[in-house]
């Protein structure tokens, strides 16, 4: 089901197409400073952000990629300007009308990480029909952070498992790590919950609230470029790092 197409293509020699990561995060940071370098509104960067979206998401299919975790909007974006947060909740509304045959095409099936009831009705339509019109495809999953945060994550699990003791569903005892990875919001990802590698965007070297479970032991990747600007080539040397790296979840190298 899964595995590197055929046909697919490489520039980076260097990249070897039989240990791609299963599962990539992306903190998409910088649409902003993009903007503004370019004497436009920061609203532009997102606008060419989403248009990096549609070329990530289908080079990351092209080259095998299993899941590809995408931060959209964090719950602290609601910060921002009213009307720049107007225009990021318009945007999986343009996302999806466009590019959800794309997906198909590319058997791609669209998920969505956050509390997404406290978007505009449009936005969350948008969002649950593309889920729903993609609930078939099995070669990737995009799942979208969209009003996410891993706090408010840790939180609503912690919650769950707490009205469960309360109601003598479980015991303390049963509260284990499996318990907790199956009341995050990943819990559906099952075994590629946790991301192989983790890449920031912008110049930015933090994690500003994103999967802070799931990366306990992710392979992360700081970037310089801007989202806007991220492409193909970037996911690919991204990639080649990650392949560079040892991986060793706190044992030895070889064991
Ligand atoms: C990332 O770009 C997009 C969102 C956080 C929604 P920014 O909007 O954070 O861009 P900068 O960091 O201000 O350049
Ligand atoms: C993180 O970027 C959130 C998303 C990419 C959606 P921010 O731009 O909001 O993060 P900070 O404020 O620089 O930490
Ligand atoms: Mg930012």
């Amino acid at each position: 089901m899964f595995g590197k197409k055929e046909g697919s293509s490489t520039s980076n020699a260097k990249l070897d197409p039989n240990r791609i990561p299963d599962h990539i995060a992306i903190i998409m940071d910088g649409n902003g400073r993009w903007a503004q370098e370019r004497h436009l509104p920061r609203v532009a960067g997102h606008k060419q952000g989403m248009q990096t979206v549609k070329n990530v998401t289908i080079a990351a299919s092209e080259l095998g990629v299993k899941v590809l975790s995408l931060y959209a909007f964090s719950t602290e974006n609601w910060k921002r300007p009213s009307s720049e947060v107007s225009y990021l909740m318009q945007l999986p509304i343009k996302f999806f009308s466009t590019f959800v045959p794309d997906l198909v095409k590319h058997n791609v099936r669209v998920m969505v990480m956050g509390d997404i009831t406290k978007l505009p009705q449009g936005t969350q339509k948008a969002v649950n029909d593309a889920i729903a019109d993609t609930a078939d495809c099995n070669e990737m999953i995009l799942n979208f952070a969209l009003n996410y945060g891993s706090r408010d994550e840790i939180i609503r699990a912690t919650q769950q498992i707490a009205k469960k003791v309360a109601a003598k569903e479980i015991s303390v005892d049963q509260i284990d790590e499996q318990l907790l990875s199956q009341n995050m919001m990943t819990a559906d990802l099952d075994k590629l919950a946790d991301p192989d590698l983790l890449i920031r965007t912008s110049g930015e070297e933090r994690i500003s609230n994103f999967m802070l479970w799931q990366i306990a032991y992710s392979e992360l990747e700081f970037t310089d470029v801007y989202w806007p600007d991220f492409d193909r080539h970037s996911l690919e040397d991204a990639i080649v790092k990650f392949q560079g790296r040892h991986r060793r979840y706190g044992g030895l190298k070889n064991n």
